[in-house]
């Protein structure tokens, strides 16, 4: 596909002997399709050419000259604006998705990197809360995108399955379990447990003492503790499990931080060695004032790990493992100061540059719950399984209203219902805090996950109304160059460089926001437009591009974790 910013580049830097990536890095997209395609800002050049903006711009369009693929160039203030010749831009865009297809717009800049996207890591015996669900739905998105780009990518769950807790558990387990249906409802009843006992060792010392022993048997690998634990941890995978599988969420390893058990000492070794490690009141510590980041805990006082540590071994074990570019941790932005610590401890780690360089904590923000069942559920905890099957129960109703001979109803209720959910997460900045709400969620005309597949599925039907579609030698492009086709036409193009910039920021909305422009500008094609035309040509035109713009919803949305139905 021709790259039309780099050939301007290449043109300008030509002229003023600078580098043409620079060059192409200050180029720009003007805010309204007046202005042109692309616009170069002539004061970067003021310092080292020691003009002025207007004169540099004068002179460089003297020197400049349209051809085949530019068509104009003209000034604007301290600008150059470069006009696009729209058929050329037309016929590369269509050419490139038929030889791609639904590998469009995947380069290869990932290729030879390593990328590991942490994501989900939910606690055992703890209920999976709607912040989970985000950052499985963040992480698995960025995942599949970086694949698409050639990176080597490697998902972890991290689970939650270690701390001092489970001596509590095992030994409430041990009084009560009779009394509680931990196979039926294992999360729930678990967590029964887990509140009784807590309350217990309030009142009785004795009884603390024995969950603390507990733990040391556990730690130690004695069987009845150990066998109970891991009874507590396949329970919990399972309701987990039915989540991943609603959402079709996998992960490359399930890891949890009872795993790095062998390799905390290590870690406290090489920090004692490193001359980084204090004491203070008996817990050891590495303190990071100087550099503004507080004091991380390495061991308590009682000379057990914490969460950090045990952090600290999981980086190590995977820059020896992967040796990986980047290591992204999809984690809520409460923990962000946690993140900056441990970071910052690598420092004094057998941690090579490379890796310590790629640690990066993606924040996401908080999600709240309008008012209704779900929120006032015991202690706002909702039940993420619930959520996305009334999600599911939600379409199927309006499916049963609307369209009640639809094929494959309950595969359909479930592309649109879990697809509505994941784009609700993915549809603003994921710092931001969110409100969930049905109305919005399930708005079938709104910026929602349904509106695109409503979309796609509009596209499928002009084909099948058609009933084929053109070989790409078949298509004039001069029958796509109205206002409606070409604004389809530029977000076709666009689509590399959307997904470059996700990768840049980390940051999937930029997708999601696209794909909303992309269906809202084939909506307006498709209004203004007759697609099934007596002018053969005309017809050819716009079923192609009715093609094209199904191929890159699809694979767009895919991206994001969206299936798409068959009917809407
Ligand atoms: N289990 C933690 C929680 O639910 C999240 C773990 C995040 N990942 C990490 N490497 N610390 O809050």
């Amino acid at each position: 596909m021709i790259n039309f910013k780099s050939l301007i580049a290449e043109k300008i830097a030509k002229e003023v002997e600078l580098d043409k990536n620079e060059i192409e890095g200050y180029i720009e997209v003007p805010p309204n399709e007046d202005m042109g395609d692309y616009a170069f800002p002539c004061f970067k050049l003021a310092k080292t050419l020691r003009k002025a903006p207007p004169a540099i711009a004068e002179e460089l369009k003297g020197k400049l000259s349209v051809d085949g693929n530019i068509d104009k160039i003209e000034i604007a203030g301290g600008y150059l604006n470069f006009y696009v010749n729209k058929e050329v831009l037309t016929k590369t865009v269509l050419e490139e998705i038929s030889e791609k297809k639904e590998k469009y717009g995947a380069d290869n800049s990932g290729e030879g990197k390593t990328v590991i996207v942490e994501y989900s890591s939910p606690n055992i015996a703890k209920p999976f809360h709607i912040g989970h669900l985000r950052t499985t739905i963040i992480g698995a998105a960025l995942y599949k995108i970086y694949k698409f780009m050639g990176y080597n990518t490697v998902g972890i769950n991290h689970l939650g399955d270690y701390g001092t807790q489970f001596g509590k558990l095992i030994e409430g387990y041990k009084r009560w379990s009779s009394e509680y249906n931990i196979d039926e409802n294992p999360i729930e009843e678990l967590m029964k447990i887990y509140i009784r006992i807590n309350d217990l060792c309030k009142e009785d010392e004795s009884v603390l003492e024995a969950c603390r022993e507990n733990f040391r048997l556990l730690e130690e690998g004695d069987k009845y503790c150990t066998e109970l634990w891991e009874r507590f941890r396949d329970v919990s995978l399972q309701e987990f499990n039915r989540i991943y599988d609603l959402l079709g969420v996998k992960f490359d390893s399930l890891k949890g931080e009872a795993s790095y058990a062998d390799s905390w000492g290590e870690v406290v070794d090489i920090l004692e060695k490193s001359g980084k490690l204090t004491e203070s009141d008996g817990a050891k510590i590495v303190d990071l004032e100087d550099v503004g980041k507080g004091v991380c805990m390495i061991t308590k006082s009682n000379g057990s790990t914490i969460y950090a540590t045990r952090d600290l071994a999981a980086i190590r074990y995977r820059a020896k493992t992967y040796d990986f570019d980047k290591c992204l941790y999809v984690v809520a932005y409460e923990q962000a100061l946690h993140f900056r610590q441990i970071f910052e401890v690598t420092k004094y780690l057998d941690i090579p540059k490379k890796c310590q360089k790629g640690l990066e904590h993606v924040q996401y923000g908080m999600v709240r719950l309008t008012t209704g069942k779900m929120s006032t559920r015991e202690g706002n905890v909702v039940k993420v399984e619930d959520l996305l099957r009334e999600s599911i129960a939600r379409v199927k109703e309006v499916i049963d209203e609307k369209d009640p001979d639809m094929e494959n109803k309950d595969e359909e209720a479930k592309k649109i219902g879990i697809g509505a959910v994941i784009f609700n997460s993915l549809c603003t900045t994921i710092i931001k805090d969110q409100v969930f709400d049905w109305n919005t969620v399930l708005n079938f005309t709104g910026e929602t996950g349904p509106y695109i597949q409503y979309i796609y599925v509009r596209t499928k039907s002009v084909l099948e109304k058609a009933g084929y579609v053109p070989s790409f030698d078949e298509v004039k492009f001069d029958k796509l160059q109205d206002k409606q086709s070409l604004s389809v036409i530029k977000n076709l193009y666009k689509f590399e460089e959307i997904l470059k910039n996700v990768i840049d920021k980390n940051e999937p909305s930029i997708l999601a926001r696209y794909l909303i422009d992309l269906a809202g500008s084939y909506s307006n094609f498709y209004n203004e437009n007759k697609i099934i035309d007596e002018d053969k040509d005309i017809q050819n035109a716009r079923v192609y591009l009715s093609y094209a713009v199904g191929t890159v919803l699809k694979t767009g949305a895919g991206l994001l974790g969206l299936e798409m139905p068959n009917r809407m």
